[in-house]
């Protein structure tokens, strides 16, 4: 088999399997006694790890059980803390389900008025639209650092000084990125105002390589989101709940691992995946390739195959030995149209006919090849009558 959904989920390296393992500690690291104060040795000096990472201070940084957790935590959080006169989301198009679907519940449950902001055909959200979308009434705004279908990366800097510039608390959503992207918290936020700007920040381990229920909040020790989860007061009251050592391990050496790499393992997936776009128009020209042509995740190439419904190349493919994904969600067993293609001006039908391939660590040039050969047959099996 040949994983080309990296996006999804990519595979749990061995050296974070190593740590994770090694981190398998007896002891609560809230417990006063030895064992315990040795088990919190351990998590801080993790904690530290994933701030240094992050650019953030450690304090900031809560630790999770995924992106999914994180985002509600910060939207939820954020929305419940905000003041009584703002009822307004910042939302672009395009986000995540965590996203949207957190923000959907707030606006049927709380009453948020959600403000969209359209993406440009690249898939980038415009500064500028942003900036005037945040308003007086914004209680708070999120957006993606960059996007898990298109992997088109976004001004994290520019939204974010919008934001400070505006007094509105900002979220970013950083799961697709972390790895890929350096992410500089402090930078982002600069010297915005307490409880504006760049206030918080998601991170996931399973994108990056460490195992599924590992990840992280930052939190500004400039804002007080409420927390989901009430207990024993851990993580200064954000996120209650005896700690995961271990995986707090598992997700620094992550994060340190693609730091150390990130320059060599992007220009190496950028390399291939010039040549399998380079490669592509040639041998299927009516592909298209979606995105930002300048500033993409190095490893994500979305299409849009006029004419073959992604599901079903999807299936050819994996019958093939390739898994690749349609990127948007399957609901009662019928492909949805990705939201996201529809943002960046497609129609319901187009939006059906796209596939994400998402590259990662094991990603091998002649893997490549394969599947671009084994693409390019499908699609002709499926356009050609
Ligand atoms: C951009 C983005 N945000 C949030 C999530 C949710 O993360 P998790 O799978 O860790 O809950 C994902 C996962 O696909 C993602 O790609």
């Amino acid at each position: 088999m040949i994983y080309l959904d990296h996006a999804a989920t990519t595979p749990l390296r061995d050296e974070v399997r190593d740590a994770w393992l090694g981190a398998q500690l007896v002891g609560n690291a809230s417990s006063v006694h030895g064992a315990g104060q040795s088990a919190r040795r351990v998590l801080e000096e993790a904690r530290e790890r994933v701030a240094a990472s992050l650019g953030s201070q450690p304090i900031e940084v809560v630790f999770t059980s995924g992106g999914t957790e994180s985002v509600n935590l910060a939207l939820k959080g954020l929305w419940s803390a905000r003041a009584e006169r703002r009822d307004a989301i910042v939302l672009p198009d395009g986000e995540h389900h965590a996203t949207l679907d957190a923000v959907g519940w707030l606006a049927s449950r709380e009453g948020a008025r959600v403000r969209a902001v359209a993406l440009e055909e690249t898939g980038r959200i415009p500064v500028s639209d942003f900036r005037d979308a945040l308003d007086g009434s914004a209680a708070l705004a999120t957006a993606l650092v960059a996007a898990n279908e298109t992997g088109t990366i976004n001004d994290a800097a520019g939204l974010a000084r919008a934001a400070a510039e505006a007094g509105v608390a900002l979220h970013l959503d950083a799961v697709a990125a972390a790895g890929h992207v350096p992410i500089d918290f402090a930078g982002w936020r600069g010297s915005a105002p307490a409880g504006a700007g760049l206030v918080a920040l998601s991170v996931s381990g399973h994108k990056l390589g460490a195992p599924v229920g590992t990840g992280a909040l930052v939190v500004s020790r400039h804002a007080a989101p409420d927390p989901l989860l009430h207990g024993g007061g851990q993580q200064r009251g954000l996120r209650a709940g005896t700690q995961d050592i271990a995986g707090a391990v598992a997700l620094a050496t992550a994060l340190e691992l693609a730091d150390a790499e990130r320059d060599a393992e992007n220009a190496r997936l950028e390399e291939i995946r010039a040549r399998t776009v380079a490669e592509l128009a040639e041998r299927a020209p009516g592909i298209v390739v979606l995105g930002d042509p300048a500033r993409h995740l190095p490893g994500t190439i979305h299409l849009h195959l006029p004419g073959a419904v992604g599901e079903s190349l999807m299936f050819l493919l994996d019958q093939r030995g390739f898994s690749v994904s349609t990127g948007s969600a399957c609901q009662a067993g019928v492909a949805e149209p990705s939201h996201v293609v529809m943002a960046l001006g497609y129609t319901a039908d187009e939006a059906r006919q796209v596939l994400r391939i998402s590259m990662g660590a094991t990603t091998t040039p002649a893997e490549m090849e394969d599947f671009t050969t084994a693409l390019v047959e499908a699609y002709s099996r499926l356009t050609t009558h």
